[in-house]
């Protein structure tokens, strides 16, 4: 680059993405690699959509832009801020959604399921009620919402502060009149309601784990990341109480992290079916109706 000169945006992200690469931070809030972070961090902040990027590439970029992207830069290293937090912005599924402190980082691997369809687990015809326990951002109900068209979501969390995040999300994307925000603790809220498809990325972290967790996580809320009891009280919550709340053949599809190989010397007898993941992850578990009646 010419003295004086300044950047283009293909050169920031390169300077980027070596400043990134000469720090400490932690990748996994939305991408996994520091040119895929300096990338969505420069593109996002200068008002480029992904697909313009490429075509963009080229330009030089404004004074004002580069002390913007300047700021971000830094913030994203010293604070240790996740970027989907710096932009107010993440991709789930292939949409995009608001994103503030209040509400985890989209990023569960439940996304890929649902653009599956969930098959062959279920028929797709037959999925007209599904509950988002624990919906944060609202980023998993409202996903489903938008992949099946005729089908009614409930998305429930105990957070005050997460549900305003997922209402300002519902209403983005115009879904209010088929997806319910719920206050509840769990099953608590939802009296007599049944579902196809529960399905839940739970709070799945044994407090023992979070002091080790990357700084990252540290911008979250604990209520969204932590579970007491070795990380399995929520889950082992929603075990006790699912089958009460599904259709018959109706599916409980979790996400544990961590917490899988703990959950199942909890529960040896419970057959459940370990999903596979592009990323090779195996963590989110499915059971049937039936599988959770008799083998707790
Ligand atoms: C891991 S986050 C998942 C958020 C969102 N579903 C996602 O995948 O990005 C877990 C969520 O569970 C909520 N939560 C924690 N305890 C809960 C409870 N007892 N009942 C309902 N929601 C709870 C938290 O507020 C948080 O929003």
């Amino acid at each position: 680059m010419q003295e004086g000169a300044r950047p283009t945006v293909g050169q920031y992200i390169y300077q980027a993405e070596a400043q990134f690469l000469d720090s400490d931070i932690f990748f996994g809030h939305g991408t996994m690699e520091a040119l895929d972070e300096a990338a969505w961090l420069v593109g996002s902040a200068i008002g480029l959509a992904p697909a313009e990027l490429d075509d963009a590439l080229e330009r030089e970029l404004t004074a004002s832009e580069i002390n913007k992207l300047d700021a971000l830069v830094r913030r994203r290293i010293d604070e240790r801020i996740p970027v989907a937090y710096l932009l107010n912005e993440a991709w789930f599924a292939g949409h995009r959604f608001y994103i503030d402190e209040r509400a985890l980082i989209p990023r569960s691997l439940i996304a890929e399921y649902i653009l599956e369809h969930f098959q062959p687990w279920i028929e797709e015809d037959r999925i007209h009620s599904v509950l988002d326990l624990c919906t944060g951002s609202g980023c998993i109900a409202i996903a489903i919402a938008l992949e099946f068209p005729e089908t009614h979501v409930d998305a429930a969390d105990i957070s005050a502060d997460a549900l305003k995040v997922a209402i300002k999300n519902m209403q983005d994307y115009g879904l209010g009149d088929r997806v319910e925000l719920i206050q509840s603790d769990l099953f608590e809220a939802l009296g007599n309601r049944h579902y196809d498809i529960i399905v839940s990325n739970p709070p799945y972290v044994p407090p023992s784990s979070m002091l080790a967790l990357p700084q990252e996580y540290k911008h979250e809320p604990e209520l969204a990341l932590v579970a007491e009891d070795n990380g399995l009280d929520i889950v082992d919550r929603i075990l006790a109480q699912a089958a009460e709340h599904l259709n018959e053949g109706g599916l409980l599809i979790v996400e544990v992290g961590e917490s899988r190989e703990a959950l199942e010397q909890r529960f040896p007898h419970m057959p459940f079916t370990w999903l596979s993941h592009e990323s090779g992850e195996e963590t989110v578990f499915l059971l049937n109706r039936n599988d959770l009646t008799g083998t707790r």
